[in-house]
């Protein structure tokens, strides 16, 4: 029996539950080993919950019991999910998490901690919810020389777009719906400001290539100002705006990384991207375009790569070496101003 704790009740946090108790006996059969939630930490307490017992407010019981091998990291933002990865991962835990914040600042960091101690620090579930995508650029993908990744990387914003040129729904209205159907970030600022989507497209830069790639390094734009205007204009060009974030290389070895609204003509397979979905185009030496395709945010999508990565985890108890990218060089990213 795997023990495992899970840090966070909010919408990912009850779907990872949601799943492992309704699949339970698949997942025990593909972990070769039951699981075993024993401690779910949150501030706030669920008396209804079938697993109420569970509930803790004291992350330190969590740390200081060393039966707990694995821990899922469901929380977001840094503080205090940076400091409590760090020592889980420090006390000889292996985390899993979907904090795409916590893996785009701090993923050298704690790649680096967790390969020191020969633990397994996953994040399949920080880009692109449902769909397979870190696995596959840091695997499936690693005989290309990875020129390009483009792509609609936030569900919320991919979801107001579309309500905008479909129905000519207004940005406001919008937006409290996808509020409402738990896509969008607690502060849904990170998701119209595009911070959303410029995390999750360092994190693919960074496994593409290598380094760490830093938001902070990244010119970000995001939908605020779109108008219907914009939206009918495009249409009238023969194609959608849409948010996309995309990284190419360039020739003297640097990157140029953005995030910003985009014309995407009708002939693009991103074009047809609506919705709550992402797609992701990868242009590799060898394989040449690939394209990945599926629900980008919502409970049970992200929380199917998280308990995917927990299998995983359960499985290969001993670090996955390909996860590990080096800290950033300086001046890996061209600045923005050189390339207007
Ligand atoms: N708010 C995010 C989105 C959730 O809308 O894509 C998934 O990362």
């Amino acid at each position: 029996m795997a023990d495992i704790a899970v840090l966070g009740h909010g919408v990912v946090g009850s779907g990872v539950l949601e799943v492992l108790l309704s699949h339970r006996e698949s997942i025990a059969k593909r972990a070769k080993e039951e699981l075993n939630v024993k401690y779910i930490l949150d501030i706030r307490e669920f008396p209804d919950l079938p697993y109420c017992d569970r509930f803790t407010k004291d992350f330190d019981r969590i740390l200081n019991d060393d039966s707990v091998k694995i821990v899922v990291e469901v929380m977001g933002g840094l503080e205090p999910a940076f400091p409590y990865v760090k020592a889980c991962l420090e006390h000889g835990k292996s985390v899993v998490t979907s904090n795409k914040e916590l893996v785009a600042a701090k993923g050298a960091e704690l790649l680096a901690i967790a390969q020191r101690n020969n633990l397994n620090f996953l994040f399949e579930a920080s880009v692109g919810g449902g769909i397979p995508i870190i696995r596959p650029i840091s695997q499936c993908l690693a005989a290309n020389e990875v020129s390009e990744i483009a792509g609609i990387l936030n569900g919320t914003t991919n979801f107001i777009l579309t309500k905008m040129i479909r129905e000519h729904m207004g940005f406001e209205e919008a937006l409290e719906l996808a509020q409402q159907l738990g896509y969008a970030e607690r502060d849904p600022a990170a998701d119209v400001e595009g911070d959303d989507a410029c995390r999750k497209i360092c994190i693919l830069a960074s496994l593409a290539f290598g380094t760490h790639v830093y938001p902070r390094d990244v010119h970000t734009e995001g939908i605020t100002h779109v108008t219907l205007g914009d939206v009918g204009y495009a249409e009238a060009w023969g194609g959608v705006i849409k948010l996309i974030g995309e990284v190419k290389t360039l020739e003297y070895g640097k990157i140029q990384i953005e995030v910003c609204p985009m014309f995407v003509s009708r002939e693009s397979q991103l074009s047809s991207v609506d919705d709550v979905f992402n797609g992701i185009m990868v242009r590799g030496d060898a394989t040449g375009d690939v394209v990945f395709y599926g629900k980008g945010a919502g409970k049970l999508p992200t929380a199917s790569a998280v308990v995917a990565d927990v299998i995983d985890c359960v499985k290969h108890f001993k670090a996955r070496k390909y996860l590990f990218w080096e800290d950033a060089k300086p001046g890996y990213v061209e600045p923005y101003e050189n390339m207007v």
